[in-house]
């Protein structure tokens, strides 16, 4: 029914001929089975609103209720499980969260017990240069893990940290982390399987105040050390230039996302839903 073609060697499909705000059963068995083959798909040109935008999303499974942006608001137009992601400031006041400051590597909300299983992104307003979004394949940086590394892994568990976003900024009512050790943040294991697929993929979440379960500091911080310079290798990742009105769908169980930051006097507005997930695994 679709054109579908890799955008790159290593991670994402261009899905032509979708519209998304008319997806019927048959075309969505088609997406679904490109996803969990592409991890990332990317759709142009789609004139779809929120409305729209949760109806689509919610084809792949119950949406998460957006988190509050730093001024403390969620939703938009309505709809609670949009999250709206910008720099734009109205009456002084940030209209949605991240700003237009660079996001590190990152899987979605992973310092949750239930991490999203993906997420759908749509670009409502972009600028011409800077803020593309780049995706990294995670079975790949595991296939490619050294046995040395994949050998001292096997079993162990990272704590992930809630107290900031992938931006850097304290969220809402959390304290900053003085002790990795200590601090609470959910607990999943390092190579996790992914459960459509079946194929293991390495899971890191985030890299500020991460911890090994088990080990010393020192050595908790040494192995995602190693670990990081490994599975951020430019070779495992695609980078996307938005243009207005794409939407862009990733598998946060087998990819991580990074935002370029961009120049704040451009405007960049983008409405982000998320596909409820189940403890990683
Ligand atoms: C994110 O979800 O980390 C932000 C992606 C983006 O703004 O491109």
């Amino acid at each position: 029914m679709f054109d579908i073609k890799p955008v790159s060697d290593v991670i994402g499909a261009e899905v032509s001929g979708a519209d998304l705000a008319e997806v019927d059963d048959a075309a969505f068995d088609e997406i679904q089975l490109a996803w969990m083959e592409h991890c990332v798909l990317l759709f142009r040109d789609q004139k779809i609103d929120a409305g729209e935008l949760v109806a689509f999303s919610k084809r792949f499974g119950e949406l998460d209720i957006a988190p509050p942006n730093e001024n403390g608001e969620g939703g938009f137009g309505g709809f609670s499980e949009v999250l709206v992601l910008s720099n734009v400031k109205e009456n002084g006041k940030a209209i949605g969260a991240l700003g237009n400051a660079e996001a590190q590597w990152h899987t979605d909300m992973n310092y949750l017990d239930k991490p999203p299983t993906g997420s759908v992104l749509l670009s409502v307003e972009v600028p011409d240069k800077g803020g593309d979004t780049g995706f990294s394949n995670m079975y790949r940086a595991l296939e490619d893990l050294p046995s040395s590394i994949r050998q001292r892994v096997e079993g162990l568990k990272i704590k992930h940290d809630s107290s900031t976003n992938s931006g850097g900024y304290l969220r809402e009512g959390a304290e900053p982390v003085t002790d990795v050790t200590t601090c609470p943040g959910a607990i999943h294991p390092i190579i996790r399987t992914h459960p459509e697929t079946g194929r293991k993929a390495l899971y890191l979440g985030r890299r500020r105040s991460a911890y090994i379960m088990g080990m010393s500091l020192e050595g908790s911080e040494l192995l995602l050390d190693e670990l990081w310079a490994h599975a951020s290798q430019p070779k495992y990742a695609w980078h996307h230039q938005w243009r207005i009105g794409d939407v862009v769908i990733w598998d946060n169980r087998c990819s991580m996302h990074r935002r370029d930051s961009f120049d704040d006097s451009k405007r960049r507005i983008m409405h982000r839903t998320q596909i409820m997930g189940d403890r990683p695994f």
